[in-house]
């Protein structure tokens, strides 16, 4: 099956002869058995809330699908997919490589929590090829952690190369593929061993609810998964897996409708005077750019642009402009986004070199033509705001 197929057809009720086109939400904490064979049976699947009903069930059976892994495991929110993968893998005196562009919470983690438990993490280039990434790795490194494209700049990682090296060392490879939304890129295929996503972003695809997806290539990593999230204690509940479910169904549709409005976004930006450099990994410019055309089938709806230098308070009169996209974290729902950000901030292995102001922008489903209009809008107010 393809992908849009899958992604109408995973995670469907089948049990019954007749049943509802999809998996309804089932709450539960506890489940009741009839008899203790019955209790000894069940415990094997469906026997309490926090281990998954039907409804994650479901919602784990379709992100199986569309990655192509062995089992998908759910998270209370993309962060702590990222923080119980690394948990799954490591212990005190083990270390972690880590992406520079890592989504800062991620690195956080590493910086300040694994740290205190005696893990060391080391951040790579994140367009190092192979023999930068085995120069780094010693006996006790554990992870590769890989995030394509990079958080803020948009970098794309070879993920291939990175597999290679973590394996030669014995240590897992593990992708942040929410950018892709499993859909445009599948890490697995490429040699990681677990894809995790914020399904936060465009699984749910309407701003409405917070999970994170793990999926695992094999048997082996996918216990070490489960296991790391059973004993943190987490739980997503049902009514968010449907929420992601129902999201997962107009994926398709909606990722070409992101791509589209923001390919059509960067040509008009491209043209524009203020605007220094598109970072978006269909741009020839955009690093790792080969790399974006041999694993990726496509791109979504988020990018950056760096602006010329301008003074701060002509940056603030454009974000106030705005009528139609949203200043606002996050991405991946069905509205446009607008956002200023700070690469220069975060990143410790390589230079932010530009000098003009970040913005993030995430292309929504509205009207191109409204878009560039709102854009017009914040780009007059800002060359009012120099005068
Ligand atoms: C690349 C990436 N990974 C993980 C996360 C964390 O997701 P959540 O907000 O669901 O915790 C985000 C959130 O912005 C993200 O952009």
């Amino acid at each position: 099956m393809k992908d849009k197929t899958k992604l109408t057809v995973a995670g469907r009720p089948h049990q019954r002869p007749s049943h509802p086109v999809n998996t309804p939400v089932e709450r539960a904490s506890t489940y009741l058995f009839p008899t203790y064979d019955d209790y000894l049976e069940g415990a094997k699947s469906i026997c309490y809330g926090r281990l998954g009903t039907p409804t994650h069930r479901a919602f784990e059976e379709a992100v199986t699908a569309l990655e192509g892994g062995f089992e998908t495991r759910l998270a209370p929110s993309g962060l702590q997919a990222c923080t119980a993968a690394l948990l799954a893998f490591v212990e005190a005196g083990d270390h972690v490589l880590m992406t520079d562009a890592a989504y800062d919470p991620t690195r956080k983690f590493c910086e300040r929590f694994l740290k205190r438990f005696g893990v060391e993490t080391t951040f790579y280039n994140p367009v190092a090829g192979e023999e930068e990434i085995a120069a780094l790795m010693r006996p006790n490194t554990k992870v590769v952690f890989a995030e394509s494209p990079g958080s803020l700049t948009f970098e794309v990682q070879d993920l291939p190369a990175l597999a290679r090296a973590a394996h030669a060392g014995g240590a897992k490879l593990v992708v942040d593929n929410t950018w892709a939304a499993g859909y445009f890129c599948k890490p697995i295929a490429l040699g990681a061993d677990v894809s995790l996503q914020a399904a936060t972003k465009y699984l749910v695809g309407h701003a409405d609810c917070l999970v994170g997806t793990l999926t695992s290539a094999d048997e082996q990593t996918a216990q070490k998964i489960y296991y790391a999230l059973l004993q943190l204690g987490s739980n997503v509940s049902a009514d968010d897996a449907y929420l992601a479910l129902r999201g997962m169904r107009t994926l398709s549709t909606r990722l070409e409708r992101h791509q589209e409005n923001a390919e059509d976004l960067v040509k008009w930006l491209k043209k524009r005077d203020e605007v220094a450099r598109i970072l978006h990994p269909a741009q020839k410019s955009c690093p790792g750019h080969a790399v974006w055309k041999r694993d990726f089938t496509g791109a979504s709806g988020l990018f950056g642009v760096v602006l010329k230098p301008a003074p701060l308070k002509a940056v603030k009169v454009f974000f106030n402009a705005f009528k139609l996209f949203g200043i606002g974290f996050s991405w991946g729902g069905y509205e446009s986004l607008v956002l200023p950000v700070k690469p220069e901030a975060y990143r410790t292995a390589t230079d932010w070199k530009e000098e003009g102001p970040v913005l993030r922008i995430h292309a929504g489903l509205e009207d191109i033509e409204d878009l560039k209009t709102d854009l017009e809008r914040a780009f007059i107010a800002m060359a009012g705001a120099r005068k």
